[in-house]
């Protein structure tokens, strides 16, 4: 890795983003790394790639090798992208569109987030033209809160829409982590949730000022928009109301990625939500090959996300058959130690890592522990 933050592999730049982060506000690192119930899920979803092992091939290495792919048809220089997070703003005024330039310059995507500080608008005017940019959104209480970043989206440039189906409720921690959306009291920003733009029935009115901490009050303001009841007839909804392809995040089982395939979307982000919604759920990587097996058949893609953390994972997932992984907080820890030079360096880190591996791997395989 760069030198530049100190950080010589991506559990460094973890520790490095700790100490910082936790400068500022102790309870913010409990925030970024929250899981949900027991942290089952959480734990399971870093845990479940030790449970692979790769076969090496020896005497075959390749010369030739590239880490280039492509989603939705559209190349891109690395199999690892950027997920939706909100929290960005927290870290760094204008978070979202330094890890869009990271991606950017790395070539590949970057997820902007429904329910993140930027507007939609801005995050396109700070960001390079030619990067790869999807809009995720949830089915939004509000559809006019879903057709804002939908209608927006089209409008510019964004290449596909995320649409996260994970999150009826918000699931709760326990333990001592219960209490970390208190971090919300101390953060104050102009425009928080900037594109949830109607609540309760209304037109939002900017210039009566809510802070981060009252928006996401249980059953208030964002919140009640965003912890809703979307369901199939609104995701047909959806559908009917954009050409661009629609990713499906928040995937788990074979039964609902066969269900998302029979109602046309594009790909399956198989994705416990990095382990902040339902505890107990199946770490992405053990769901990943029978979703995989459920849509071998048709022509839709399976990416991952869950617990990424060194390019060892990252092949494991190719292996199991993921398109593309993509990372949530490790870009969050790059972002808080360097900005977008950070981010950056750790989608570098990992193209190296991956890069070597593609020389010897094969297939992986499953350990009995
Ligand atoms: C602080 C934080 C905020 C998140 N916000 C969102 C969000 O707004 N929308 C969404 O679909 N997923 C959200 N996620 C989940 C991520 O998109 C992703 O699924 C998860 O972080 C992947 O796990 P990883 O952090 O182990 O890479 C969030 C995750 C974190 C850590």
């Amino acid at each position: 890795m760069n030198t530049s933050s100190g950080a010589y592999s991506l559990a460094e730049m973890e520790r490095l983003a700790k100490e910082k982060v936790e400068k500022k506000s102790p309870i913010f690192w409990s925030y970024i790394n929250l899981g949900t119930g027991d942290r089952q899920t959480f734990e399971e979803s870093l845990r479940a790639f030790k449970r692979y092992r790769f076969q090496p091939r020896i005497l075959s290495a390749k010369r030739q090798r590239s880490t280039f792919t492509t989603v939705l048809g559209q190349p891109i220089a690395i199999p690892i992208g950027i997920s939706p997070v909100a929290g960005y703003s927290y870290l760094h005024a204008d978070g979202d569109a330094n890890a869009g330039r990271a991606a950017a310059r790395a070539g590949t995507v970057k997820i902007l987030t429904s329910v993140g500080d930027l507007p939609i608008e801005d995050f396109a005017a700070m960001v390079p033209k030619d990067g790869h940019y999807w809009a995720q959104t949830y089915l939004f209480e509000d559809r006019r809160n879903t057709l804002h970043i939908v209608r927006n989206a089209e409008r510019l440039g964004f290449k596909a829409i995320v649409v996260t189906v994970d999150s009826p409720v918000e699931h709760k921690a326990s333990g001592s982590n219960r209490n970390v959306k208190d971090c919300f009291k101390d953060i104050h920003l102009k425009t928080p949730s900037a594109n949830i733009r109607y609540i309760g029935g209304k037109k939002r009115d900017f210039a009566q000022q809510h802070s981060v901490a009252e928006l996401w009050k249980p059953d208030q303001l964002a919140h009640k928009e965003t912890f809703c009841f979307g369901d199939w007839d609104e995701l047909a909804w959806l559908k009917s109301e954009t050409k661009l392809p629609i990713v499906l995040k928040g995937v788990l089982t074979a039964d609902s990625a066969r269900k998302a395939a029979a109602f046309g979307v594009a790909a399956i982000l198989v994705s416990a939500h990095g382990g902040r919604q339902l505890d107990g759920s199946p770490a992405p990587l053990e769901a990943l090959p029978e979703i995989v097996d459920a849509l071998k058949d048709t022509k839709l893609e399976v990416y991952m996300d869950g617990g990424i953390r060194t390019g060892n994972d990252v092949v494991k997932a190719l292996a199991l058959g993921a398109r593309a992984v993509f990372i949530g907080r490790p870009a969050l820890y790059g972002l808080a130690v360097n900005g977008e030079d950070g981010v950056y360096q750790v989608l570098k880190d990992l193209r190296e890592r991956v890069d070597n591996l593609y020389v010897i791997y094969a297939v992986v395989h499953r350990c009995k522990n």
